[in-house]
């Protein structure tokens, strides 16, 4: 047996008067009749909300007056219960045939896809702030694709066994899941990263506590009550919400932490990494943790003097500003050259006057809110900061408005200062800063290009019709960028297509979407036996 061949989960459009648009409609209004959403503490198919204990707000991006979600705090008593229950389950799981694991993995799929499509669309676009097509290449098609594609990784990871064994030898590996637990924690800005943090090391066999993000409390515990449905034994993926600090506390105390699978800032990354390290020069885990991170980026676009400029500038404003800037691969930053800025900046300000920002349900916006109160105060200081800086001239944008929602427009900036801090400044918010260089000074771009970033080095492109030009970014950026691309956005890595992840400080590169994400879940043994 074999597991079925993966596949990308076609994307549904939404056409007006689409019977898929009527569904979503119909999904939205019952959700919003459903608000405050409340979400249990701690996740599983029997969780009750604990009403003797104060729950936390979130609020909705585009409105917020209005409260969506109430979640439950788990105590740090609550949090080490969570992770005695995932140890005893964890036996039977690792146990449990390969095939039958993943069976599960791929009944969630069909769910994700079938029966829960819309309230997990539903619930993105609410919670998270996501216009319809930025809910659907995620909650549906990414979390189904993650889903899928990790059965088929694991498979290959089971097939590869020695293939050559001498006379009276027999070798094998036996692809073991890590010893302890396993500590995922999912950012806000994507509901299938939590099902990808949770899949992959379970898949593997592995026990996970599961952390999500505030925002996503109510989407994560949909994600998980799937999974349940579709057959994960109780125990396995241990859902707990709450104070960060507090969670990872219990965590970290305990000897048998054996991974963190994260993704969100660098700095709580870092901070994580070292807490771990700490806990390693203390001998306190029985295992050296794996960590396992993908963060922050300040991901650029590069426009060579050859590009198709118009074509470079629809791409930038979907890099740039879809779902307010807030994909981890969203650009940031742009570098044009001196002969084609003025048409690249005239074909950015036409464009981004026929696109509307408002709320997730108007089907007519092209871009929404920021997250929360922190984003939105964040970026329109940034506003602020760039509106009053006699270096940076406004192209496009440079508003805000947060009255209703956490709106900010979508903002351009140039200068041709090339020194200028605003490229090494992580926002995450619908805010651009583009350098102007002088056409003879390419290679000068790319060596400028490589050295700002903030550290950072997720994604990247070039955009130009001069191949020893595209060649030589390619080169000379190679630690530039995790994901390089040529002659399209940055964004939107389709699972199976383009594996995700950064080096520097990005990430330790372990490329969601890939083999590679799962084998830092198991620790393989090698068997050799004589006979
Ligand atoms: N994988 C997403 C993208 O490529 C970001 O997390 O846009």
């Amino acid at each position: 047996y074999r597991v079925p061949k993966a596949f990308n989960e076609p994307n549904l459009h939404f056409e007006p008067n689409s019977p898929e648009r009527e569904h979503l409609a119909k999904a939205l209004k019952t959700l919003r009749s459903q608000l405050p959403k409340q979400v249990p503490a701690i996740g599983g198919r029997d969780a009750k909300v604990d009403s003797s204990k104060p729950l936390t707000p979130t609020h909705l991006p585009a409105e917020h007056a209005k409260t969506f979600s109430e979640y439950g705090s788990a105590s740090e008593a609550d949090v080490k219960r969570s992770i005695e229950t995932a140890l005893a389950a964890k036996q039977e799981w690792q146990d449990m045939p390969f095939h039958d694991r993943a069976s599960i993995f791929l009944r969630a799929a069909e769910l994700v896809t079938g029966k829960y499509r819309f309230e997990l669309l539903a619930a993105t676009m609410l919670g998270q702030g996501k216009n319809a097509w930025q809910a659907e290449i995620d909650a549906a098609a990414e979390l189904a694709d993650f889903f899928r594609y990790n059965v088929s990784f694991a498979q290959e990871i089971y097939d590869k066994q020695p293939t050559v064994n001498s006379p009276g030898h027999h070798g094998r590996t036996d692809w073991r899941p890590l010893e302890g637990f396993v500590y995922a924690v999912s950012p806000f800005n994507f509901t299938a990263i939590g099902g990808n943090l949770v899949s992959a090391p379970a898949l593997m066999g592995n026990v996970v506590i599961w952390k999500p993000a505030p925002m996503t409390a109510y989407a994560s515990q949909l994600v998980h009550n799937i999974l349940l449905e579709a057959g994960l034994p109780e125990g396995v993926i241990q859902l707990v919400n709450g104070d960060a600090p507090t969670i990872t506390k219990a965590v970290y105390d305990h000897p048998e932490f054996s991974a963190l699978s994260f993704i969100g800032s660098s700095d709580v990354f870092r901070e994580l990494y070292a807490k771990a390290a700490q806990g390693v020069g203390e001998k306190k885990y029985r295992d050296l943790p794996r960590m396992v991170g993908e963060t922050s980026g300040k991901n650029f676009h590069l426009v060579h003097p050859s590009a198709d400029i118009a074509e470079a500038a629809r791409h930038t404003i979907r890099a740039a500003y879809e779902y307010a800037g807030q994909k981890c691969s969203a650009c940031s930053r742009i570098y044009l050259p001196e002969s084609q800025a003025q048409l690249f900046f005239s074909e950015m300000k036409k464009e981004l006057a026929r696109v509307k920002v408002g709320p997730p349900e108007d089907f007519t916006a092209f871009t929404g809110p920021v997250i929360d109160r922190k984003a939105f105060e964040r970026v329109s200081k940034a506003i602020d900061a760039a509106n009053a800086d006699p270096r940076l001239e406004t192209i496009v944008g440079g508003t805000y408005d947060g009255s209703v929602g956490y709106y900010i427009s979508p903002t351009l900036y140039a200068t041709t200062d090339d020194a200028h801090p605003i490229f090494d400044t992580e926002f995450f918010g619908p805010l651009l800063a583009a350098h102007v260089y002088p056409d003879a000074g390419f290679d000068a771009v790319l060596a400028q290009i490589d050295r700002q970033g903030g550290g950072f080095a997720l994604t990247g492109n070039i955009f130009a019709n001069d191949q020893r030009a595209i060649r030589k970014a390619e080169n000379r950026l190679r630690y530039a960028a995790g994901n390089f691309y040529v002659n399209c956005k940055i964004t939107a890595a389709v699972i199976g297509q383009q594996t995700f992840g950064g080096s520097r400080a990005s990430g330790t590169c372990d490329k969601a979407g890939s083999v590679g994400l799962l084998q830092r879940f198991v620790a393989p043994r090698t068997l050799k036996e004589e006979y």
